[in-house]
């Protein structure tokens, strides 16, 4: 059966001193838990923090994601980090398609497809994020931009690839605003993507793949949102940032 994950999207935030404090506290409040051995929780730092941050992970609980990969293989480009450098460094997983990325980096869904290829020849884990603006939503064409980001991220791959990708599935209008997705919203949603996955890949695949909230998710909303059947956990921003709040969530299954 598919995996509860909570997953900690750091973005841009942290100088190298708070990312050792903050891991260096999860760490030990990870000590003080039994977490049930079905859920899985990933830290995905900045760049210049991922060695430390595997440091850290090998003598704890969590396990450790990039937040973005390039699409090319190796080469002349600048400035990019390949999945097979990710590899090599022995991530895991890797935060593809984040909405901040597709708004201010201009990532298409075939750049996203491309990076999902680049993650799975290199036996990493892609988190894919899709997600509405609020304008769709108030459209209320939510279900249709999700189904294109999905049908277009992703289905080009085989039912053993798409087995090894996380869905997170985060409405643009809540992140960082304070505005979560109601439990039922964010149910509705998910429910609709894994009939998406079940339509394509079959009921047996669909049931395996875990689908993400995210969004302005916290210890106080965790929980109600975390006990809808098709939502497997969160992919968690500034709550993420503070080692006691993201232990609030990690703890609300
Ligand atoms: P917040 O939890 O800060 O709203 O961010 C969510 C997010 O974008 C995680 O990737």
């Amino acid at each position: 059966m598919r995996k509860h994950i909570v997953a900690g999207n750091w973005k841009m935030n942290l100088t190298f001193q708070e990312a050792d404090e903050l891991l260096d506290e999860l760490m030990s409040e990870l000590e003080k838990v039994e977490l049930p051995r079905d859920e899985q929780v990933i830290v995905c730092p900045p760049f210049p923090y991922i060695e430390m941050a595997s440091d850290y992970a090998n003598d704890s609980y969590f396990m450790v994601g990039a937040q973005n990969v390039s699409d090319k293989e190796e080469g002349a480009y600048t400035g990019e980090v390949s999945a097979k450098m990710l590899e090599s460094c022995e991530i895991d997983y890797c935060i593809v398609g984040h909405s901040e990325r597709r708004a201010y980096y201009h990532e298409t869904d075939a750049l996203v497809a491309a990076k999902v290829n680049q993650l799975l020849a290199h036996n990493l884990k892609p988190i894919v994020c899709v997600g509405e603006v609020l304008k769709e939503r108030e459209a209320n064409k939510q279900f249709d931009v999700v189904k294109t980001q999905v049908e277009q991220g992703l289905f080009h791959l085989n039912a053993e690839q798409i087995q090894q990708v996380i869905i997170a599935y985060e409405p643009v209008w809540a992140i960082g605003t304070g505005k979560t997705a109601t439990a039922e919203q964010a149910q509705e949603m998910h429910a609709h993507i894994r009939r998406l996955l079940t339509d394509k890949y079959g009921k047996e695949v669909a049931d395996e793949i875990s689908i993400l909230y995210g969004g302005s998710c916290k210890p106080s909303n965790a929980k109600e949102l975390f006990a809808n059947p098709d939502v497997d956990g969160g992919l968690i921003g500034g709550a993420s940032l503070k080692a006691k709040d993201f232990m609030g969530i990690i703890t609300a299954f």
